[in-house]
């Protein structure tokens, strides 16, 4: 679908690693609003990362180089200062569940309280709303297959984190 709007949006998250939904987001948002700053950051719930930070973006780079108008950086601190330093228009957050929405709404209105962004939720694939991070690290460190829910490049790099196969026959998707 070719985009009709020129609007910014960032779309935040950790992306460790970054997955088939993240990449229904970010393709979705280049298509309805036109460029896409996808801000990999610190989640302070999650403290300590499986892959680098710099990895984690040389990762999400190398899934969405097919995309137009969407790049990729590493941010500090809080979204809404990324918000503020790349001058998007509003923040876009993709849903998968209810209680993604009960984290996702509070998190809006506490950026919205901070410097005003507004953020937009995009609906995640119907059968893509059980892909996490969180289960992609579990799996693949006990080398089971991931390949469905990653983009190659993930599959190869927790492959090499884990010395083991990811994504190989280990029973049905
Ligand atoms: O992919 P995740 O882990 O769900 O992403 C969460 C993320 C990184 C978007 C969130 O933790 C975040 O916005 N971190 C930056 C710090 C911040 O802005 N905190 C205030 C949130 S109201």
């Amino acid at each position: 679908m070719a985009t009709t709007s020129s609007l910014t949006v960032l779309y935040p998250g950790s992306f460790d690693p970054f997955h088939n939904g993240h990449l229904d987001v970010v393709t979705q948002a280049a298509e309805l609003f036109g460029s896409v700053v996808v801000a990999v950051m610190h989640n302070p719930d999650k403290p300590s990362g499986l892959i680098a930070l710099a990895d984690r973006v040389q990762l999400a780079r190398r899934c969405t180089e097919h995309l137009v108008g969407v790049r990729v950086e590493a941010f500090p601190g809080l979204a809404v200062q990324a918000a503020s330093a790349t001058g998007v228009d509003f923040i876009v957050k993709g849903l998968r569940t209810p209680g993604d929405f009960e984290v996702e709404q509070q998190m809006a209105h506490t950026n919205h309280s901070v410097t005003g962004i507004r953020t937009v939720y995009l609906p995640c694939r119907a059968d893509q709303a059980f892909i996490s991070s969180r289960f992609i690290r579990e799996i693949a460190q006990y080398g089971g297959k991931i390949d469905h829910m990653v983009p190659a490049p993930v599959v190869t790099t927790l492959a090499g984190i884990f010395g083991k196969p990811s994504g190989g026959n280990q029973g049905p998707a």
